[in-house]
């Protein structure tokens, strides 16, 4: 039997990580820091090769990559095909960094423009779209609305959270053509080994 060890520059981003979340005090300090480790890991070369053969996570699905026991954070990956339209959704109270890895995608943010009095209604105008390529790290503070939208080749991304959401709690989910918002189960986690 051969054994599997983590790809070194994963495994470092781990330790790394382990080591902000000991000497910071809140999530936010310690999502600040994760997201500038991020943004060096998918500069990675040895990662970008990787992630060459990292299964589609079409249909609602993420990567799990590494799950902390003792402070919670969760690191994920997303493969998109080319052209992949992305939903309106927030990530509930949770912080999350996303770093583009491979491909070219378009981050949206949102605004929420109504008095959030009606059920069910969420008004929301585009506040702004940044260009997702290779190396480029997107923090999302908690229930900040965005989208992420696929370009014209596969594009992989390496998602930091504070905490995972899927399988505890709600997000919002928003349509923008109708105004609505309805809450829902996160995307499937699929636990999945970076090895190398
Ligand atoms: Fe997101």
């Amino acid at each position: 039997m051969t054994a599997t060890r983590r790809l070194p520059v994963f495994e470092k981003f781990i330790r790394d990580l382990r080591i902000a979340w000991a000497e910071s005090p809140d999530a936010e300090s310690r999502m600040k820091r994760g997201a500038e480790l991020l943004e060096s890991l998918v500069k990675d070369e040895t990662l970008r090769q990787a992630a060459k053969s990292w299964p589609s996570t079409e249909g609602r699905k993420n990567l799990l990559f590494y799950e902390d026991f003792d402070y919670g954070f969760a690191i994920n990956g997303v493969v998109r095909v080319a052209g992949r339209k992305g939903s309106i959704h927030d990530h509930a109270h949770a912080w999350t960094a996303y770093g583009v890895l491979d491909g070219t995608e378009s981050l949206e943010r949102f605004r929420r423009v109504d008095d959030r009095s009606k059920e069910g209604y969420a008004k929301l105008e585009l506040a702004s779209v940044t260009a997702g390529e290779p190396g480029k790290v997107d923090l999302v503070p908690p229930f900040e609305i965005h989208a992420e939208q696929g370009g014209p080749t596969r594009s992989v991304a390496v998602i930091l959270r504070s905490e995972r959401v899927a399988g505890k709690v709600l997000q919002g989910s928003y349509d923008g053509a109708n105004n609505t918002i309805r809450l829902i189960e996160g995307p499937t986690n699929i636990p999945y080994e970076i090895t190398g």
